[in-house]
């Protein structure tokens, strides 16, 4: 026998409501409402809502969704003080795995099952930018900036990290890409985190096991590699041959392919626009750069591979960041910043699903292609005797 389902590709495991992905026409739709129409008309905190609830706010509800958020921004100061003692060097996303972790260690919220979980949702998509930012000071040997009440989660953010409020362009620039990363459907951290759910582990658990699946540059780790991989080729000039010479190797093209969409990722159409304009604004190089990327990579695989490739949704953000004035390696901890409303919303539908069928403990089986010498296995020979 042999393992047909490696990698899960196509296998469906559960019913969502909560986002839908159309690989072949390219489409992305949280809840009903189709992303590209979100960046347009919407913002990160209304998206948010949309996420969670399974619709859009009406005023007051979105009035005190906000307002739960921003009085949840704020960490245990102790927190801040235990990220003191950790290594200046230390990655971003082991740092957050770790704090979202801690945060059951300080916070006890109370209520019914379901609505701790709904409190949990709340002081996750609040603390995350917290923890990231606090540890972006510490580790340079700064003191942390408390978050400011009169700021959006966007807004709040880059003052957090950067010490000076953004101006609207840049503010909103965030907020879109904010949008663009909330949710995904069944990708690699949200899998783990409904895994973890389905244990019935709590929220804080399940979140943390996300942020780690989210690290790997297979998945969120990629837009870290795209800018790495941009500043190395420097100039427009030698992306060519630079992607020649890596596609000839065999390797891979990071923040281009994707496993579900088979044309363009809807996010990076948006993306694109976005680093088009910051590089403008900027003066900088790295669109065009990652345009060329594009191009090489595309033209590569169709002459000699015949394959159609597309970018995904990590390579125009690398650059959107970059220009944002973000250090590189939060990258990834700001895909998490956004895809932690996505993680609780699906932790929440993995736990309280009402209608059939219902979610139940993840168990795949493997085959099993182990040693296994005879009808009694193998014969157990006492340590003193083995060679
Ligand atoms: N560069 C070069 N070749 C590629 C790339 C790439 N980025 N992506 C796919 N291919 C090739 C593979 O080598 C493979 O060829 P082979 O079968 O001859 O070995 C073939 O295309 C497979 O294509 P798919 O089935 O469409 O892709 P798959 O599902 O195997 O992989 C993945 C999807 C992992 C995302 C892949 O495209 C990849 O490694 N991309 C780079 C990493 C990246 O950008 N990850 C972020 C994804 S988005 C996200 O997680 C947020």
């Amino acid at each position: 026998m042999e393992t047909k389902n490696v990698g899960l590709r196509d296998i469906t495991v559960a019913d969502t409501k909560i986002s839908h992905i159309d690989g072949k026409k390219g489409k992305l739709i949280y809840r009903g409402y189709d992303v590209l129409d979100l960046t347009k008309n919407s913002n990160f905190e209304e998206t948010a809502y949309l996420l969670l609830h399974d619709n859009l706010p009406n005023k007051k509800e979105f009035e005190e969704f906000k307002k739960k958020l921003r009085d949840s921004r704020q960490i245990a100061p102790q927190m801040q003080k235990n990220m003191g003692n950790w290594r200046k060097e230390a990655e971003p996303m082991d740092v957050l795995q770790a704090f979202v972790a801690a945060l059951a260690g300080y916070y006890n919220e109370e209520g019914s099952a379901k609505e701790i979980s709904y409190q949990r949702a709340i002081n996750l998509i609040a603390k995350v930018p917290t923890i990231i930012a606090s540890w972006d000071r510490i580790r340079k040997g700064k003191d942390p900036i408390q978050p400011d009440y009169n700021l959006s989660h966007a807004a709040n953010f880059l003052y957090m990290l950067k010490g000076e409020k953004p101006d609207k362009e840049l503010e909103r620039t965030f907020d879109v890409c904010l949008i663009l990363h909330a949710d995904h459907t069944f990708n690699a951290s949200t899998f783990a985190a409904r895994e973890v759910a389905s244990t019935r582990a709590h929220m804080y658990s399940a979140v943390s096991a996300a942020v780690g699946a989210l690290s790997g540059e297979l998945h969120g780790g990629a837009n870290l590699e795209v800018m790495k991989m941009l500043l190395e080729i420097q100039n427009e000039k030698n992306v060519e041959v630079w992607i020649k010479n890596k596609l000839e190797k065999g390797e891979r093209i990071m923040g281009m392919g994707h496993a579900v969409y088979k044309t363009v990722d809807p996010r990076s159409i948006v993306l694109k626009e976005l680093s088009k304009t910051l590089a403008k604004k900027t003066e900088m190089p790295w669109y065009e750069i990652t345009k060329n990327v594009e191009d090489s990579t595309v033209k590569f695989m169709k002459d000699k591979k015949n394959k159609d490739i597309f970018p995904n949704v990590d390579l125009y953000s690398a650059s959107v960041y970059y220009m944002l004035g973000i250090p590189m390696d939060l990258n990834t901890p700001i895909f998490a910043i956004s895809r932690v409303v996505g993680w609780s919303a699906h932790v929440i539908e993995e736990r309280f699903a009402e209608a059939a069928p219902k979610p139940m403990l993840y168990r795949p089986k493997a085959v099993y292609v182990g040693k296994y010498d005879g009808p009694q296995g193998c014969a157990y020979v006492p340590i003193d005797k083995r060679n």
